[in-house]
């Protein structure tokens, strides 16, 4: 990975000075100079690897380069960078106190504000990423059951600690041991593991639609959701709903409240605080008496600026309608890139929700493409991803768009090039 990462001196397609510079200084002090989802080493060339600043849907990297941002810092923001109401009540609380021997008053404001805004909620914790949630969702169903089995979707990311990691490197079988399978949105596979783990299910696991990196996305079946809520009743498993890269992007509350199937336990983190780092696990009365039981704790999982920032992201999504505003950009966006790819006799596959698609050309099954259409399109001032889903935040203007759709039309006419086998 660090060879991939550091690109080829003299090579023209990375005009960037400082980030090569800096790749450089990274191969030396960090294992494979970058790990992680946000290693630049899998994209193509033209991505930068570091990154300066942000505002509104705007980034910009070390060299200054400036693009519409099609990511969100993979999920967290979600009102935009720099949201002048949250980064001041971050400053606010910042100057009072962060990390101390007690949490602040904030943890139960916000303990409050998650209970009243999400409907199956009656109580929250908090930590700090993804995968402490949903580890800590597990281990409540858990220590609630006595049982030991979770079921997940095949190919769905809940975080990176052994018993969930895509990468088997270090990981034992003996923590995967309590790990069965399904295929989302196929209610029969998960009866046949719910059949198989017997007396022994703990719970289910699973995302508000199928987001796995690199495929097409697919929307939940309303009835796959309620068969699930049924199982769950019939065998005392808990329904964990991982709502880590959804929440808040799609509904004001856990993303199932449309179709009306709600969970046991929920997770949340990235768009929680727009950016400053908190994760929280929401849960049922029913589950009260398990979380208090068992012993989850972490230095900084009770710092007070993110549970701040967390009150006025929650505050600022309600009052600026932010919901409907990614939806509204999400739905122009999806339009126009349909309207591109239709006009150059592309076929593409534009999948998911609105605010959170993914593009993928027909039967481009290396990505060869979608890594032409992503190189092209970062050339032009559009950052998004080749392999993993896009996020629409709600500051997206009608410029941005613009400027997004002309990037994307020049990323076209380079996979149109491509395939007449022109230079790109
Ligand atoms: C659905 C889902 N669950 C869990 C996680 C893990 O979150 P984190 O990276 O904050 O640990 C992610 C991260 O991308 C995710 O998308």
């Amino acid at each position: 990975m660090t060879e991939q990462l550091i690109p080829a001196a003299g090579s023209d397609r990375l005009p960037r000075e400082t980030d090569r510079m800096l790749r450089r200084r990274a191969a030396a002090v960090i294992p494979g100079g970058m790990y992680g989802h946000q290693s630049a080493g899998p994209l193509p060339l033209e991505y930068p690897q570091f990154m300066r600043s942000g505002r509104g849907a705007r980034i910009w990297d070390v060299d200054g380069t400036e693009y519409v941002d099609l990511m969100c810092s993979y999920g967290p923001i979600v009102l935009g960078h720099q949201h002048p109401g949250v980064e001041a009540a971050v400053r606010a609380q910042a100057g009072l106190a962060d990390c101390q021997n007690g949490p602040g008053e904030v943890m139960v404001e916000l303990a409050e504000l998650l209970v009243a805004t999400v409907q199956h909620a009656d109580w929250a914790m908090f930590a700090k990423n993804g995968t402490d949630a949903t580890t800590i969702c597990c281990t409540i169903a858990r220590a609630h059951s006595g049982r030991s089995k979770i079921l997940v979707a095949t190919g769905a990311y809940h975080g990176a600690a052994p018993w969930c990691t895509p990468r088997l490197a270090g990981v034992t079988s003996a923590d995967r041991v309590n790990l069965g399978h399904y295929a989302f949105n196929d209610l029969a596979s998960v009866t046949a593991a719910a059949a198989e783990a017997g007396p022994d299910l703990a719970a289910i696991v699973v995302s508000p639609f199928k987001h796995d990196a690199g495929y097409d996305q697919e929307l939940v079946d309303p009835a796959f959701a309620r068969g699930l809520r049924e199982l769950c009743d019939e065998t005392g498993a808990a329904l964990i709903l991982d709502d880590v890269r959804c929440g808040f992007r799609l509904h004001l509350g856990s993303s199932w409240e449309p179709i009306g199937v709600l969970p046991d336990l929920s997770a949340w983190s990235k768009a929680i605080a727009n950016g400053h780092p908190l994760a929280a696990v929401l849960g049922s009365g029913r589950f009260r008496d398990a979380a208090a039981s068992i012993f989850v704790t972490g230095s900084f999982w009770f710092s007070a600026t993110a549970m701040a920032g967390a009150i006025a992201t929650i505050g600022a999504l309600r009052e600026e309608g932010a919901i409907e505003t990614m939806d509204r950009a999400g739905t122009a966006l999806r339009a126009g890139i349909v309207e591109q790819a239709n006009a150059r006799g592309l076929s593409i596959n534009y999948t998911g929700p609105a605010a959170m698609p993914y593009l993928t050309f027909a039967g481009d099954r290396d990505h060869e493409l979608g890594g032409v259409f992503a190189a092209a399109a970062i050339r032009a001032g559009l950052y998004l991803h080749p392999r993993h889903n896009w996020f629409i935040s709600a500051a997206m203007t009608d410029a941005d768009l613009a400027k997004a759709l002309a990037a994307t039309d020049e990323a076209f006419a380079a996979v149109q090039a491509r395939l007449e086998g022109g230079n790109t």
